[in-house]
């Protein structure tokens, strides 16, 4: 009895043992491209992370007065209950204009390199400034938004909590920065990490095959480092350039920021963390289901079929992406007075 018993508790460490052996190579391809998120909240660039700020951050993400219409928030587009994007072909603002582009998730947004689908805002304090004055966003202007912002004692408290030593503390570059606080607090630890840090368990086999298939078809040439993109760009449509359909030929990307041809159609490789809570898919939004995007990728990007089995195992990979949540608390926002800034709602 024991003999037969020993025979197979041999086959199963050998095989146990070839699997880790597997397992850690595969791990050392990845770590060389990628890079799991930070344990702890990013330092940012001339902006020191205090409680104060954080919280001040909170509330103006949520506060629809810093748009003129009173209507819309950050958090209108940037949801942070449904993935930190508006589910939406191209979001909707001011005066229920519909914008040129899909709204990109804040989640994990600060270890981005650059902002926006065509990289043309450096940071998320540079950023933040832009939905504000955007005429299809928010409408609004820096001054309105300083006057609105005075308007109410307990935010000029916030603010000088937030920022002090400072002569005028309630500023839109203050508002900016408050917000940039905040939103490098997003950030959403995924099984994928897990695994990147050495827990085999984290992802399932099927994940662990897309990984390997998402190296080896070449995604990872492009959707690489800690956020799998975010960090260069590209042509949409390097070998063959999708249908109208999906990329419209009045937005040529980063064209418009760098006024150069060769920058025709060019766009940032798009993060793909949360991936999979994000639908519709790229700047047009045209695409619903991951798959086809993927599916798309292959015959735009690297000129290969993607065929529905290896579609699936690279979904799944993506799938290992979606991280944990930070806890989100919905601020209460200080009341406004007589002297705040009425709503607007005409189109400027
Ligand atoms: C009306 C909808 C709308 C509102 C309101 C809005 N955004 Fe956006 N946001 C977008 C869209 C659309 C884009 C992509 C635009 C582009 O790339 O040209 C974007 C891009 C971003 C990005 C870049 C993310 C990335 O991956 O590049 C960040 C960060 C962001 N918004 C934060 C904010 C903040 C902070 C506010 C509030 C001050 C805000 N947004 C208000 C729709 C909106
Ligand atoms: C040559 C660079 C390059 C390669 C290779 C590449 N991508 Fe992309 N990817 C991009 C760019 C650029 C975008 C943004 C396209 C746009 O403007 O909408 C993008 C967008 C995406 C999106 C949509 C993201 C969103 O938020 O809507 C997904 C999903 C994606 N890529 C997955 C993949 C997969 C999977 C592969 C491999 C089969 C791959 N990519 C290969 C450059 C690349």
């Amino acid at each position: 009895m024991t003999r037969p018993l020993k025979l197979i508790l041999g086959t199963v460490s050998a095989l146990a043992l070839a699997q880790g052996a597997a397992a850690s190579e595969l791990r050392e391809r990845a770590q060389d491209m990628f890079a799991p998120l930070p344990s702890t909240i990013p330092a940012l660039n001339d902006n020191i992370l205090t409680e104060e700020k954080v919280d001040l951050g909170t509330a103006l993400f949520f506060d629809p007065r810093m748009s003129a219409s009173g209507v819309f928030s950050c958090n209108s587009c940037h949801n942070l209950a449904t993935g930190g994007d508006d589910n939406m072909e191209t979001s909707i603002g001011h005066a229920w204009q519909k914008g040129p582009r899909n709204s990109p998730t804040v989640l994990n947004a600060v270890f981005n390199d650059a902002q926006f689908w065509d990289g043309r805002a450096a940071d998320l304090a540079e950023q933040a400034k832009g939905p504000v004055q955007a005429g299809v966003e928010m409408a609004n202007t820096p001054d309105n938004v300083v006057a609105t912002l005075n308007s109410m004692p307990q935010y000029v408290e916030w603010f000088e909590a937030s920022f002090p030593d400072v002569a005028a503390p309630v500023s839109f570059d203050n508002f900016a920065k408050a917000i940039e606080a905040y939103e490098a607090t997003l950030i959403t630890p995924a099984p994928f990490d897990a695994w990147l840090n050495g827990d085999d368990g984290a992802l399932s086999d099927a994940q662990v095959a897309g990984l390997e298939l998402f190296i080896d078809k070449g995604c990872s040439a492009c959707h690489n480092g800690v956020n799998l993109g975010g960090n260069g760009y590209y042509p949409f449509g390097l070998i063959e350039k999708p249908g109208a359909d999906v990329l419209p030929p009045d937005d040529r990307g980063r064209f418009a920021v760098t006024e150069t041809a060769d920058d025709s159609y060019v766009f940032r490789a798009a993060p793909l963390r949360n991936i999979d809570q994000t639908a519709p898919y790229f700047h047009s939004g045209k695409v619903w289901d991951l798959k086809v995007a993927v599916q798309i990728m292959g015959t735009s990007q690297l000129g290969t079929e993607i065929n529905d089995a290896e579609a699936d195992q690279i979904v799944a990979f993506l799938g290992a992406l979606t991280g944990k949540m930070p806890e989100v608390v919905y601020p209460v926002l200080p009341a406004e007075t007589l002297k705040t800034p009425r709503p607007t709602g005409e189109v400027q």
